[in-house]
């Protein structure tokens, strides 16, 4: 049985978020909204329960989870040393949608860091989490709070229709606004590398710290396979059941490339939608169109991406081709989540 609880971040009624604390108290798992995708909370120093997520993820065990905390000094027990690097980013980014490596203390389970010795964490920026994990008086372990491999959950429903009996509660808080999940950034050798580029771009970090490396494995293209750093970039990832294709070149070509292909396929019998922006939509003519948002503000792009993959779905399209971005601050977390999603199925015209 799973408890649904609605709170409105902007009036948190603090007695149901007490219901949700308590049952991460008890060892149990609670669904929460966060400012980039919905987590899927447990205890992260309680094995039992971190087990808990994985089995309702379906979630490799190799793949660790990130650590939240509601306030910076909570980070002391589970760390054993804090880089001065690090300490000038979580000033400036904490709370927020940024992930740092940092080497893990004795207290944290080997099951939360699938049996790495350094561990994620961040404070999310987010009324509902920050509260819930206070009033949880534990760190709370949570991945995403999607199925393993569908793309991440950015409203109540989508937590709801993926996970639904599997978990103990869950908080819906309406839509997260960021859309793509944290920025990975190990911290742990001299130069910062980012492991999963996210809500906070290449660009802000660098502006903290200098120099920020992005992992190669990351730049992955056909035939080459790099080993990533972060395990969980390994995986098939953020998949509705429609195939998906990146189509990327020049605008103009791109367009007229995707009304081609939608020709094609649609009259080999496919139900085909298109992934659009605001700017091109009304230069398609058939199937099913849908615009993700502004090309001219990628925050929007990201706060719908996982949504309008998931209305695909709904749809029931075949097959969806999707317009790219340029892979420039918030556009390489996009071009990352696109990528994955498309299985590397990327048609440069
Ligand atoms: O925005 C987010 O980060 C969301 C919300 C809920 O906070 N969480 C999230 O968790 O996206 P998850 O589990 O879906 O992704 C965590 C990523 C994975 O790619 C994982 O491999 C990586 O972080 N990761 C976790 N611990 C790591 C470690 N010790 N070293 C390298 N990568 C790590
Ligand atoms: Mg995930």
């Amino acid at each position: 049985q799973t408890r649904i609880i609605n709170i409105d971040k902007k009036d948190i009624d603090i007695e149901q978020l007490m219901y949700g604390a308590e049952i991460l108290k008890n060892g149990g798992t609670v669904i929460f909204p966060t400012e980039t995708v919905y987590g899927l909370g447990a205890n992260a120093l309680d094995e039992k329960a971190v087990k808990k997520i994985f089995e309702a993820k379906g979630r490799p065990s190799d793949n660790p989870l990130i650590i939240h905390i509601a306030k910076a000094e909570d980070i002391n027990d589970l760390i054993t040393d804090l880089p001065q690097k690090s300490k000038e980013l979580i000033d400036k980014f904490w709370p927020g949608p940024l992930t740092l490596i940092f080497k893990k203390s004795s207290i944290v389970p080997k099951i939360v860091t699938g049996g790495l010795d350094t561990v994620a964490i961040r404070i999310p920026a987010h009324p509902i989490a920050r509260l819930l994990i206070e009033l949880a008086e534990v760190p709370v372990a949570a991945p995403s709070a999607n199925l393993s491999g569908k793309p991440s959950p950015t409203k109540g429903q989508h937590v709801i229709d993926d996970l639904k009996g599997r978990v103990d509660a869950i908080i819906c808080g309406g839509d997260t606004t960021v859309g793509v999940e944290s920025t990975v950034l190990d911290i742990t050798s001299d130069i910062p590398m980012i492991l999963r580029p996210g809500g906070v771009t290449k660009e802000e970090l660098e502006k903290v710290v200098g120099r920020v490396d992005v992992d190669p494995a990351l730049q992955k293209s056909e035939g080459i396979e790099i080993v990533p750093k972060s395990p969980g970039m390994k995986y098939t990832h953020y998949s509705p059941n429609a195939d998906v294709i990146l189509i990327s070149g020049k605008l103009n070509d791109v367009i007229n490339n995707i009304k081609k292909i939608r020709a094609n396929k649609e009259n080999e019998g496919y139900k085909v939608g298109i992934m659009a922006t605001d700017e091109t939509k009304d230069k398609y003519e058939g199937g099913t169109i849908i615009s993700v948002g502004s090309r001219s503000k990628l925050e929007s792009v990201a706060a719908n991406l996982f949504k309008t993959l998931r209305e695909f779905d709904k749809k029931n399209v075949d097959i969806i081709l999707s317009e790219t971005f340029e892979e420039k601050g918030l556009g390489q977390a996009i071009m990352n989540r696109l990528i994955k999603a498309a299985g590397y199925n990327v048609l440069r015209v």
